[in-house]
């Protein structure tokens, strides 16, 4: 039984406050957290056994995916342990377990690579609702109110920053809602072709139901990404982008369940407000996603040049020469309808494409003469490959392929930059050496994918800085599993310390922006390297639709409140004043 009374909290962080809380809820030192399993608050067998009568048994206890591994586990089974070693690194696996996740951070001990079977679950969820209908949504939600349970939502678990886990936590698990139409959209603002999509469509399935029908929808470079949860949400790149704008762009409408339980309907029209925030302010924050509408685009051939070169008998100014003299060529290709996508690791050089979406070959051999002209007299030595793909979905089955999950290892920690045109434009060789320095700090990927993007039809709360780069820059590291976790931590710790300041610097510093999906938290300024000036607005609309902070994810917008410590989510100083927080849930 949960019984109120009004009691002074003395905490640390706030000094002597006076309000309603829940007695239980204070902690010993007088902390406001949320329970975890093994509290003596912690809901009973019988409350959890309600729950799962409400969710029509649709609620699924945690067993970490890695437990076969074990001897002293009922389920162990060499022969599938060895299945999930070697899925590990990849999404497969961890999309379709109800609980495990990406994150290699977060992981933390639950991964199938610990010579012991861990003794808890770590950073996995206690409980998931398998979710089929917005009332399981809802159950969910005033399960977690009423028990001062941690709440968390996963998708597919491919965020690489760890948002959709949480220890302890009753995780709302989106996968499964799977429904997929096509349909005539009619709206104040937009009349034509749209899709939608339950919030559990990966991008493989959307892409398929378009190109049945002659169309295109915008998505990433991983076809098994969730279109409708982190992705969308969070702003959403793609090789579509210069024509269509970002993911965020195309959306008509969202169906979300509320802190309050309720399910609404946010369009430009109807909750404005919920519509701005949840295309492009982060996901997790604002509702649970239910489904998304989208604009679907007339499908059509797309071209590409791609190729491959190595500094073998050339020098490595030579080798990032060839980076620096793409900057001078972008705003070119970007007016020829071109988007390009580089990745450089080590002394290899792979321009993954300039994609052009609507042209043929000879538009694209003209488009891309000047810059391949140059890398030859610098005696470069490549085989430029044109393609072009009838469809939409035939270029993506074949560069972002195989189908569903395509190639890409997902065991990925990433830091990100935009880089705004007037850099280049002006700062073009010392980009170069940024790129290169950090190119040369680790075993670092460092990847670009060009933006040009056409101004939205409605607005909505993409960070603006995205409006006016030419670049995503994106560096990376793949999680190693056969090396020490601190080795990976100390790689970690260098892109983060020594190459994101780098990167920075030469991006507009404190002024610039990073890509809150592959970014991190571990900068001085994250909030407003993530949300930009749009971040006072997204905290009113955090405080309307969710004053108690239902939903927290650390990268979300009104996560100051909170803090996990030890493991347990704990409310703390609001940070820079900010205050956001009606009540205490
Ligand atoms: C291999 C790989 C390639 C990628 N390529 C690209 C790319 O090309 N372009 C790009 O922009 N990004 C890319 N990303 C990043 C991707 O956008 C994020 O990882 C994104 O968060 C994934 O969303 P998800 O819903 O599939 O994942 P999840 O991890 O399940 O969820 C991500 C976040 O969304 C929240 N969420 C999920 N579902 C809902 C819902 N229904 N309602 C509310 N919140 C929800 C979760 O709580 C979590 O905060 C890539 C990631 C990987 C691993
Ligand atoms: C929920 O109920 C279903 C159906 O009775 C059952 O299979 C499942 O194990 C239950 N979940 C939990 C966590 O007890
Ligand atoms: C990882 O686990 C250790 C040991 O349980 C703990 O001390 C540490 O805080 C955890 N780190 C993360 C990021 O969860």
């Amino acid at each position: 039984m949960v019984r109120f009374t009004k009691v002074l909290v003395a905490s640390l962080a706030f000094g002597l406050i006076e309000t309603t809380v829940a007695i239980q809820h204070v902690l010993k030192g007088g902390k406001v957290c949320r329970y975890m399993p093994g509290d003596p608050e912690w809901p009973s067998v019988e409350t959890w056994n309600k729950l799962n009568e409400t969710v029509g048994g649709r609620l699924i206890k945690t067993v970490a995916l890695s437990d076969i591994c074990y001897e002293s586990a009922s389920t162990y089974d060499a022969g599938k342990c060895e299945d999930i070693k070697n899925g590990w690194a990849f999404t497969e696996i961890h999309a379709r377990d109800p609980g495990s996740f990406n994150s290699p951070i977060l992981q933390n001990g639950t991964d199938p690579f610990q010579t012991e079977r861990p003794s808890s679950l770590g950073n996995l969820p206690a409980y998931t609702i398998d979710v089929r209908t917005w009332k399981d949504a809802a159950a969910g939600i005033k399960f977690a109110k009423e028990n001062k349970v941690r709440l968390t939502i996963k998708n597919t678990g491919h965020d690489l920053l760890g948002k959709s886990a949480g220890a302890g936590s009753l995780s709302l698990w989106t996968h499964k809602l799977k429904t997929l139409t096509a349909e005539d959209y009619e709206s104040p603002r937009y009349t034509g072709k749209a899709i939608r999509m339950g919030a559990g469509i990966q991008g493989h399935e959307a892409y398929e139901l378009a190109a049945n029908l002659g169309l295109r929808v915008v998505g990433g470079s991983c076809p098994s990404v969730g279109l409708a949860g982190g992705y969308t949400q969070g702003g959403g790149h793609g090789v579509l982008n210069n024509i269509y704008g970002l993911a965020a762009d195309q959306v008509l409408e969202w169906e979300v369940v509320t802190a309050s339980g309720q399910l609404v309907v946010a369009t430009p029209e109807q909750n404005k407000d919920l519509y701005w925030a949840l295309s492009g302010g982060g996901p997790g924050t604002f509702g649970v996603v239910m489904s998304m509408t989208v604009r679907a685009h007339p499908d059509g051939p797309v071209s590409e040049v791609s190729f491959t070169f190595t500094d073998a008998g050339i020098s490595k100014d030579i080798f990032w020469a060839a980076l620096e003299k793409f900057h001078t060529h972008l705003s070119s290709l970007h007016n020829a309808g071109g988007q390009a996508i580089i990745a450089i690791i080590d002394n290899v050089f792979m321009l993954n494409g300039v994609t052009f979406p609507d042209k043929d070959i000879k538009h694209v051999k003209t488009a891309i003469k000047p810059w391949l002209e140059e890398l030859t007299e610098l005696g470069i030595q490549f085989q430029p490959q044109f393609t072009t793909y009838p469809t939409y979905f035939a270029f993506v089955e074949k560069r972002y392929g195989p189908l569903p999950n395509g190639p890409y290892p997902s065991s990925q920690l990433s830091v990100s930059r935009l880089i705004p045109r007037e850099v280049i434009e002006k700062d073009n060789h010392q980009l170069t050496k940024a790129f290169r320095k950090a190119s040369e700090a680790g075993p670092f990927f460092v990847a670009l994918t060009s933006l040009h993007l056409p101004n939205p039809a409605v607005e909505n709360s993409v960070n603006p800085l995205f409006r006016t780069a030419a670049t995503l820059w994106v560096t990376t590291m793949m999680w190693d599993f056969s090396a020490p976790r601190s080795q990976n931590l100390a790689a970690w710790d260098t892109l983060v310390t020594e190459v994101l300041p780098m990167m920075k610097e030469v991006t507009g510093g404190d002024e610039g922006a990073s890509y809150l999906n592959e970014g991190t938290t571990r900068q001085a300024d994250w909030r407003g390297a993530f949300f930009g000036g749009n971040l006072e607005r997204l905290e009113e609309i955090k405080g309307k639709w969710d004053g108690e902070g239902v939903f927290w994810a650390e990268t979300g917008v009104g996560s100051a409140g909170w803090k996990v410590e030890g493991g347990r989510l704990c409310r703390v100083d609001k940070e820079g004043g900010r205050s956001w927080l009606k009540t205490e849930l």
